[in-house]
């Protein structure tokens, strides 16, 4: 068995931060040592207690001035996308019909998605992400060929096939029967081989039929260990066309919640507008919103407000992604800067720690798999990023004030950082990325 040693200095959380300062919330080691086996962690400490237990002859990698951290999650992004991002002039519907419809009916073509696959599994890997939940096209072989590309990689990645039947163009329309089936065969062939995880994924309420979102709940009922992924409450026009199609819901959320959808392994991207009663059933299921800050302000959807979400009892559990093509940075650093920003807008704080905690642990939990990826624990997957805080001018001129805070250094990370400030990307052990290589 391969032994493997990574030197330098080390950060990762070992639970949610309760506000700037709260030093308790996370490890930081200024001269550590991560080892890896197998492609996990088996140990991770300061390097004199560390070094002497490696076996004669293991190879020491050392980052001298970087900072390790666990891979970025991502939990909302469409693969599909890619030649979408950056599209002038338009809000959601409008966006959806004039780009991105345009755009995913190339999927049809395996050859393309096998391509578009590779470069989008390789640029979230240059972006520090490792792992990520992501949407496919409506055709199936989009999403064998992102699961064929990442079982390569050996990243974890769910993934799932749109399921729409309305509302698009036809060359991007299944039906309830093929939906379903379509689905259920890709969750036999892929959920939980290796690292690969499925998620049903009904595009949102203006592109399914009631018959097609309950063949998605049949599917959560058969399946009950994969995830759920869908769009709510992003645009104006949006909840008021979805009202007009499911005019015996009491609301959007309620559209989803009849059939099922709702649950502890569901993600709800956007959830910019929700009412009380909404974010209460959130809360209630242990449903997850997907906070997407760089698409919510391109496509101009809106703010979020994430103090509602935390008014209730239990508060509704938050993730960060950046939802690329309606997003506009691969970049989870990216991505947390404007939300920092939305917040302010909004009167609302995010510190530097609670950013970087959504990223790792906590998008981890939020698909349960905290123990495997999100952390630097022993056990856990070796998927880890070595971020320079230093990789631009201004960020070194920045920091020559800061010097040996963590925080702070955090925060210019996420402020200034983008993918010139992610040095190397590992996935189970391998380095998949390297800045100086490419
Ligand atoms: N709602 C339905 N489909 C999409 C999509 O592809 N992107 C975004 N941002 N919202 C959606
Ligand atoms: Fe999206």
């Amino acid at each position: 068995m391969q032994t493997v040693g990574i030197r330098g200095r080390f950060f990762s959380f070992i639970r949610a931060p309760k506000g700037p300062g709260d030093s308790g919330s996370y490890l930081y080691l200024r001269d550590g040592m991560l080892v890896i086996q197998d492609g996990r962690i088996v140990a991770i400490g300061p390097t004199n207690e560390v070094e002497g237990t490696l076996p004669p002859g293991t190879i020491v990698t050392h980052y001298e001035r970087e900072l390790i951290l666990p891979g970025f999650i991502d939990t909302h992004i469409h693969f599909p996308q890619t030649q979408v991002i950056a599209s002038y002039g338009t809000q959601l519907l409008d966006w959806l019909t004039r780009y991105t419809f345009v755009e995913e009916q190339k999927y049809y073509d395996p050859a393309h998605c096998t391509r578009q696959a590779a470069f989008f599994l390789d640029e979230l890997l240059r972006n520090g992400t490792t792992t990520a939940v992501a949407y496919g096209s409506v055709h199936p072989q989009s999403v064998d060929a992102f699961f064929t590309e990442s079982e390569e990689r050996g990243t974890c990645m769910i993934a799932g096939k749109v399921m729409m039947n309305r509302n698009a163009p036809l060359g991007l329309t299944d039906t309830v029967e093929t939906s379903y089936a379509d689905s259920k065969t890709l969750i036999e062939r892929w959920h939980k081989r290796g690292r690969q995880r499925y998620a049903v994924t009904p595009r949102f309420a203006i592109t399914s039929t009631q018959a097609q979102l309950e063949a998605a709940g049949a599917l959560l009922r058969e399946f009950p260990d994969v995830y759920m992924q869908t769009h709510l409450s992003e645009n104006l026009d949006e909840i008021a066309f979805v009202q007009s199609l499911f005019p015996d819901s009491k609301n959007y959320t309620d559209v989803y919640d009849r059939v099922g959808l709702l649950g502890p392994r569901s993600l709800f991207g956007h959830c910019i507008h929700l009412n009380e009663e909404e974010l209460q059933r959130m809360a209630d299921t242990s449903s997850v919103a997907v906070f997407c800050p760089t698409s919510n302000l391109f496509i101009g959807s809106g703010l979020f407000d994430m103090a509602s979400t935390e008014k209730s009892k239990r508060p509704v559990r938050v993730g960060l992604g950046t939802d690329v093509g309606g997003g506009t940075s691969y970049s989870m650093l990216q991505t947390a800067a404007e939300a920092y920003k939305v917040l302010q807008l909004k009167g609302q704080n995010l510190p530097p720690a609670t950013a970087f905690y959504m990223m790792t642990r906590g998008n981890a939990d939020l698909l349960s798999m905290g123990g495997e990826i999100g952390s630097l624990e022993c056990g856990c997957f070796a998927d880890f990023v070595v971020l320079d805080s230093k990789a631009t001018p201004a960020m070194l001129h920045r920091m020559e004030t800061i010097g040996d805070m963590i925080e702070e250094e955090l925060f210019v990370l996420m402020t200034l950082g983008d993918d010139r400030a992610v040095r190397a990307t590992y996935v189970q052990g391998r380095k998949l990325h390297d800045r100086n290589l490419a």
